[in-house]
């Protein structure tokens, strides 16, 4: 595991995260408890910062950074599946970053909501809660995240917690 400080700015790691060792932490950010960094993942933190919350996963080849200065914010209980990318936006808590998903600078992705696999959010979109965006470039559609939706990842997420518990007594 890479976890490096930058001019001084060392990141800061909360209890029971758990860093892959392919993965990459560098300079000003801030990992919530719980959270479970994947293989590749690189959470940049060199002219900006990253704050990440708790419970919240991040999985392999994701790319986290913020523009000079300025903040990327991840709430509690987040996903960002595989390999999405997350420069300079806000995410809330409990939303869904779907695999290969991009989001890009000042977008706004709201509690509970769903980026799906492969979308791109421009430049200060706001994607309202409990709503699913798709495609390229993102749109939101008239179907809402359900609460059988929700109650199936909130599941996986939980899925995701251990899984910080278990890769730390697991890979030796
Ligand atoms: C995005 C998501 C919520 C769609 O849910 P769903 O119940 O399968 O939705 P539907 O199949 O009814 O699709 C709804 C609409 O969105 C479109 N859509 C769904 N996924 C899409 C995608 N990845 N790209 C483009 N359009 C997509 C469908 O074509 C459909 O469009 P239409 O209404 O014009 O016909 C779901 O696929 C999802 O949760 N994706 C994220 C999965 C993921 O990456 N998880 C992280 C890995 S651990």
């Amino acid at each position: 595991m890479t976890v490096q400080s930058f001019e001084g700015k060392s990141p800061e790691i909360g209890d029971g995260t758990y860093i892959h060792p392919s993965a990459d932490v560098f300079g000003n950010v801030v990992l919530g408890e719980q959270c479970w960094v994947g293989p590749g993942a690189r959470i940049r933190g060199d002219y900006g910062r990253i704050e990440i919350g708790s419970r919240t996963s991040v999985e392999d080849n994701c790319v986290i950074h913020a523009r000079p200065d300025e903040v990327t914010r991840i709430g509690d209980w987040v996903t960002l599946g595989h390999a999405c990318i997350v420069h300079n936006a806000t995410i809330e808590d409990w939303a869904i970053l779907g695999m290969g998903s991009i989001v890009s600078d000042w977008a706004v992705i709201g509690e509970w909501a769903v980026v799906a696999e492969g979308a791109v959010v421009r430049q200060k979109m706001e994607i309202p809660s409990r709503r699913i965006a798709v495609g390229v470039p993102a749109r939101v559609i008239e179907k809402p995240v359900d609460d059988g939706y929700v109650a199936d990842w909130t599941r996986f997420k939980g899925i995701y917690v251990g899984l910080a518990k278990r890769y730390r007594e697991g890979l030796r």
